[in-house]
């Protein structure tokens, strides 16, 4: 059997924030990480180009022998992975398996609030598609779901000013809108991939006793769970410990920013869609 990496996508960098957190639980794979940094953000984008350009990058990662992807993005995990498992997989891909990154937080997230109430800060996207209230509901029905999109919180982090004192004025004005729908709220999960990056900043302008929740280790402990549960899906994938990172965008732009999110160098290569 020919063996291939696991692909982990993201519309740019934000998947590497959970990369790093798969990399330190399941060291022994090999991964290819894909931004589309050439299109993103793909917040503020409809269903169907989601659903398109993520579908496209699905297609890329099988072209290179993987047989299993992770979309590590919440705005493609909500707008074109049921897609993707539902429709496109069977005449694509049989026996190859596409996961996201929402159901193994909604997972958990009841588990981690006291008072059952949690807040859901992501893009616009992810927030309009109502992917994590639904999802919540599937496993705690009863916990209350509130959510607020940040839509200039990509572009921030993105454009390096999230330390910024510009970021301050944008991430108090999201979390003082999340806190207003409820006074129950207890967990904050950050629903977007690239927000671990403003975790500090944001933890300036939430009271002390509200949790804060990154998906990287959470997302990283469901895969390993997944692998232990699929020995046939496993065995497709390959050990070694090579991490290979692709843009469709400037690779030195990439290279010199991805350390951000990734906490250690990368040297990427360039795909042309
Ligand atoms: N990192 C992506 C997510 O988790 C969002 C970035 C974008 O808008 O493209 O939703």
């Amino acid at each position: 059997m020919i063996k291939g990496p696991i692909g982990v996508f993201d519309s740019g960098y934000g998947g590497l924030t959970v990369l790093k957190e798969i990399v330190a639980q399941l060291p022994q794979y090999d991964y290819l990480y894909l931004g589309d940094n050439a299109r993103a953000p793909y917040g503020p984008r409809s269903f169907d180009t989601v659903y398109q350009y993520t579908l496209q990058c699905v297609e890329w990662f099988f072209s290179q022998g993987c047989s299993l992807v992770v979309l590590a993005c919440n705005t493609a995990s909500a707008k074109a992975l049921r897609t993707i498992q539902q429709n496109d997989l069977e005449k694509i891909a049989p026996g190859k398996r596409v996961l996201g990154v929402i159901r193994p937080t909604t997972e958990v997230i009841g588990s981690l609030s006291k008072n059952k109430t949690v807040g859901i800060l992501g893009t616009h996207g992810t927030v309009q598609s109502g992917s994590y209230p639904i999802e919540i509901a599937k496993f705690y029905p009863e916990v209350k779901v509130y959510q607020e999109a940040c839509p200039m919180w990509v572009p921030l982090i993105e454009n390096n000013e999230h330390q910024g004192p510009g970021a301050d004025y944008f991430v108090r004005k999201h979390i003082d809108h999340l806190l207003a729908q409820s006074e129950g709220i207890d967990t904050i999960l950050l629903a977007c991939t690239h927000y671990p990056l403003l975790a500090d900043k944001i933890k300036q302008f939430i009271p002390a006793d509200i949790q804060l929740l990154s998906q990287g280790k959470i997302v990283a402990e469901s895969l390993q769970d997944y692998l232990d549960r699929h020995p046939e899906i496993a065995g497709k994938c390959s050990t070694g410990g090579q991490i290979t990172f692709f843009t469709t965008d400037s690779t030195e732009d990439f290279d010199n920013h991805a350390t951000t999110f990734y906490g250690k160098p990368v040297k990427s290569s360039h795909l042309q869609h």
